[in-house]
C-alpha cells in the first residue's frame, strides 16, 4: 500500500506514473517541522535498525551513519565523505524490529539525508523547498516494498539486447582509423566486443550534434563497416550547447527561445567544454522534442546508441563567476599571500565551479510558471535523457535505443540508463560499484554499471581483471577511462588472455543475464539485492555488504582486494560454487550454509547457484547475436525436480511481452541423474549434481 502525503506547493516531478490520491491521515513514524534549512522529518532509529535505498551514492548498501543529499553534482572524485554525485534517487528503506517500511521523499530540489550522522538515533530528513510529495510504501517484506515502488514509477528503459555486450570506450579516440585499430585489435585476438563509446572528441569543438569531418570522413560508411563486425558506435551528447553563431543547435535554441534563461529573460550562460554555453529548457516538452529530434542526425549515419553527459548541468564558471573571481584575483594577487590568503585564492579559484550562487541564477519555464533552477534542480539530466528517448523512439518506433546518462532523478528511470560516473581506478571503487548495484535497482534502474578499470587515475592489469569480474555481471559492461590516463583495453596488457577469459564468462551468462534483466524489468522486481532481502530472518545475511544477489537463483561475490587470492564468503543457504575461468574451463563445487573462505586465482571468478536452482550457459559468442540462446547448458545443484524460466526476444523489439518470451526448462531428478527438457531448447543436463 502506498499513501501520498503533501507539504507546501510540490511541483510536479514526473517520477511516478501511478495516480496515488492525497492521504487525509497524520504521516506516522515521522515528525514533521519546518528548521532553518527547511522542512524536517524526523525519525527515531531503533539500535538494530537497517537504512536502504538512495540509489547513486557512496559507502554502504545500508545508509545508516552517514549524510547524503540529493543534488545532482558533477562530482569527479568518489571519496567517501562525499555527500552527493550525479542523481538523486530520493527513495529510502527502514528496516527495524518492527514491518519494514519505504519513504520516497518526491522533491527536485535539495534534501539532506542525515542517517544517523548527527545523531546516531535519529534520521533527520530536510527538503529545502519545504514543497514536495512524500509516499509512504507499507508491504510485508523488504522485496514487496520495492516492486510496490516500482509499480508506482513505472517500468524501467529497456536497452537493446546488444547492449548487454562488452564496451570500450575512452575519452581521447579522436579518429576513423583509431576506432577501427580498436575494433581490429579486439576481434584479431578473439576478444568478445559489441560497442565503442565515442567521447567528446569525435566532436567539433565540443559541438553537440556535429562530427569532425576530417579526423570523421565519413561517418555513415564507418558506422556501417562496424555493424559488419556486430560494432555499434556509441557517440556522447552534452547538455550544453556552445555559444556561436552559425552553428544550427545554438541559432535555433536562441531563435525559438529554448534555452535556460536569465530572471531577466536573456539566455543564461555558463561554461562547459566548449566554453561558453547555453542550455535547453529540458523542461518544455517543445524543447525536448527540438533536442531529440537532433539526434536523428547523427543515426541517419547508422548510429542506435548513444550517453549523455554533464547534464547535472555541470557548470565550469558563469560570467559572474568569472567576474567575480577576476576582481578577487586582482586583489589578491598582489598581496603577500599568508595561510587564509592562499586558500582563499585556491577558493576562488575552485569555487567557480558548479558554484550554487549560479544555479539559483536561472530558470526553467515548468508547469505554467517561471521555476528557479536550484528549485527542480535533480530533474535536469533526466529530462535531458527524456528528449533523448523521445526522439530516438520517434526515429523508430518499434526500436529499442542505447541511451545511458550521468544525471538522473527517480523518473528518468523509464527512459534511459545509467552509469555510475567518474569512478577512480583504486580498488574500493570495484566495491563501491557493488554497493551501488542493488541501491539503483530499487529506485528502478536496472540498466547501470561503472566504468570499469576505473576513470581518472592509472589503472592496474589486476585491478581490471578483478573489475571485469563483477562488470561480468553488470548490465552495462563498459570499460572507460580518462583523457592522458594509462591505456587501459583488454589488448594493452599482458594479462589480456585472463581478461579475455573473463569476457567468455559474460557472453556465456547471457541467457541467464537477459533473462533476469528482461523479467526483472518487465516486473518490477531488482536483478541485484542484498542479501538481507532475500533472508530476512538470517542475522549474518542482514550486515553483508561486499556480495549480492543476482537474479532468481545466483549470488556474487567478488574479490575486490589488490593481491588477493581468494575470499571470505558467507553462504545463507546450501549453495554450488562455480568457479570460472572461462566459459569453458569451470569447477563446481557444493558448499554448506555458513562462513568459508574461497580460493579464488587472479584468474579466477566466484559465482553462487543456490541449491535446487538452475543456471543456463550458452556456448558464448564474440559478440551478442552470435550467443545460441537455444543450446544451453544447465549449472546447479538439485535435490529435487527444478525449473527455470528463460526469457528471449529479437533483442530490438520496443513493446517486449513478457509472455511471449518466456519457456519453461524443467528438470527430473531420478536416482542421483538429472533429465532436462524444454520447448524449442537442445539442453545438456550433464553438468547439474544431483543430492
Ligand atoms: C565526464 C564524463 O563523466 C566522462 O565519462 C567523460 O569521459 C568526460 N566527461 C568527457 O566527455
Amino acid at each position: 500500500m502506498i499513501r501520498r502525503f503533501d507539504y507546501g506547493t510540490p511541483l510536479p516531478t514526473d517520477a511516478l506514473v501511478q495516480e496515488i490520491p492525497l492521504c487525509g491521515e497524520t504521516l506516522p513514524f515521522f515528525t514533521v517541522a519546518k528548521t532553518e534549512n527547511g522542512l524536517t522529518f524526523t525519525y527515531p532509529l531503533g539500535r538494530e535498525e537497517l537504512i536502504y535505498g538512495l540509489g547513486e551514492t557512496v559507502r554502504g548498501i545500508n545508509k545508516r551513519g552517514h549524510i547524503y543529499r540529493s543534488w545532482n553534482s558533477d562530482e569527479f572524485s568518489h571519496h567517501e565523505d562525499k555527500q552527493s554525485l550525479y542523481a538523486s534517487h530520493n527513495l529510502l528503506i527502514f528496516s527495524g524490529e518492527g514491518k519494514p517500511f519505504g519513504v520516497f521523499f518526491d522533491d527536485p530540489g535539495e534534501v539532506i539525508f542525515d542517517l544517523g550522522y548527527t545523531g546516531a538515533d535519529t534520521a533527520a530528513i530536510t527538503s529545502v523547498n519545504g514543497d514536495l510529495r512524500l509516499y509512504l510504501i507499507e508491504e510485508d517484506s523488504l522485496n514487496a516494498i520495492v516492486r510496490s515502488f516500482r509499480q508506482a514509477i513505472g517500468q524501467c528503459y529497456l536497452p537493446p539486447k546488444w547492449a548487454f555486450g562488452y564496451i570500450q570506450s575512452r575519452w581521447g579516440y579522436a579518429a576513423d582509423g583509431e576506432v577501427r585499430t580498436i575494433v581490429n585489435e579486439h576481434r584479431s585476438r578473439h576478444i568478445p566486443l559489441d560497442g565503442v563509446c565515442m567521447d567528446i572528441d569525435y566532436m567539433v569543438d565540443y559541438k553537440d550534434f556535429s562530427w569532425n569531418k576530417e579526423a570523421f570522413p565519413d561517418l555513415r560508411q564507418l558506422s556501417a563497416d562496424m555493424k559488419q563486425e556486430h560494432i555499434r558506435l556509441i557517440p556522447i551528447i552534452d547538455a550544453g550547447v556552445k555559444q556561436q553563431e552559425g552553428y544550427d543547435v545554438c541559432d535555433e535554441g536562441l531563435r525559438n527561445g529554448y534555452f535556460c534563461t536569465c530572471e531577466d529573460g536573456t539566455p543564461f550562460v555558463g561554461a562547459v567544454w566548449p566554453g561558453r554555453s547555453y542550455f535547453p529548457d529540458f523542461f518544455r516538452p517543445e524543447v525536448r522534442e527540438w533536442f531529440g529530434k537532433k539526434y536523428h542526425g547523427l543515426m541517419e549515419q547508422g548510429i542506435e546508441g548513444f550517453w549523455n553527459d554533464m547534464n547535472e548541468p555541470a557548470l565550469f564558471y558563469s560570467e559572474r563567476g568569472i567576474a567575480e573571481a577576476r576582481q578577487e584575483l586582482t586583489k589578491l594577487l598582489d598581496m603577500n599571500l599568508g595561510l587564509d590568503a592562499f586558500f582563499h585564492l585556491k577558493d576562488v579559484l575552485m569555487g567557480m565551479q558548479n558554484n550554487r550562487r549560479d544555479y539559483a541564477s536561472f530558470y526553467h519555464k515548468y508547469a505554467g510558471q517561471q521555476v528557479r533552477h536550484d528549485r527542480v534542480h535533480n530533474l535536469y539530466g533526466g529530462f535531458m535523457t527524456r528528449a533523448a528517448h523521445e526522439g530516438l523512439r520517434s526515429y523508430d518506433p518499434d526500436k529499442r535505443h542505447l541511451i545511458f546518462s550521468r544525471a538522473s532523478y527517480v523518473g528518468a528511470h523509464r527512459w534511459g540508463g545509467v552509469w555510475q560516473g567518474d569512478n577512480t581506478s583504486w580498488w574500493s571503487h570495484i566495491l563501491m560499484n557493488l554497493k551501488m548495484l542493488p541501491s539503483l535497482n530499487m529506485c528502478g534502474f536496472l540498466y547501470t554499471g561503472a566504468d570499469l578499470g576505473g576513470f581518472s587515475g592509472n589503472t592496474t592489469e589486476d585491478l581490471l581483471l578483478r573489475w571485469l569480474q563483477l562488470g561480468v555481471f553488470t548490465p552495462l559492461m563498459r570499460n572507460h577511462s580518462a583523457l592522458h590516463t594509462r591505456d587501459q583495453e583488454i589488448y594493452r596488457f599482458g594479462m589480456q588472455e585472463d581478461m579475455k577469459n573473463i569476457l567468455t564468462v559474460r557472453y556465456a551468462l547471457l541467457p541467464y543475464l537477459y533473462s533476469e534483466f528482461m523479467k526483472n524489468a518487465l516486473t518490477g522486481g531488482s536483478m541485484f539485492r542484498p542479501l538481507a532481502f532475500d533472508y530476512p530472518e538470517d542475522a549474518a545475511a542482514l550486515r553483508i555488504e561486499d556480495q549480492l544477489m543476482l537474479g532468481e537463483g545466483c549470488m556474487i561475490a567478488p574479490v575486490y582486494e589488490q593481491n588477493a587470492r581468494g575470499r571470505n564468503v558467507y553462504l545463507p543457504e546450501d549453495m554450488l560454487l562455480v568457479r570460472f575461468r572461462s566459459a569453458e574451463d569451470y569447477c563446481l563445487i557444493p558448499m554448506e550454509k555458513g562462513r568459508h573462505w574461497i580460493d579464488l586465482d587472479l584468474n579466477e571468478m566466484p559465482l553462487f547457484i543456490r541449491k535446487g536452482c538452475i543456471v543456463p550457459l550458452s556456448r558464448g559468442g564474440e559478440w551478442v547475436e552470435a550467443v545460441d540462446f537455444d543450446t544451453l547448458t544447465l549449472l546447479g545443484w538439485l535435490d529435487g525436480d527444478a525449473a527455470y524460466a528463460i526469457y528471449n526476444d529479437d533483442g530490438t523489439v520496443a513493446a517486449p511481452v513478457l509472455a511471449d518470451g518466456l519457456r519453461e526448462i524443467r528438470v527430473r531428478t531420478a536416482d542421483g541423474k538429472a533429465a532436462a527438457e524444454a520447448q524449442g531448447l537442445t539442453v545438456d543436463a550433464a553438468k547439474l549434481i544431483v543430492g
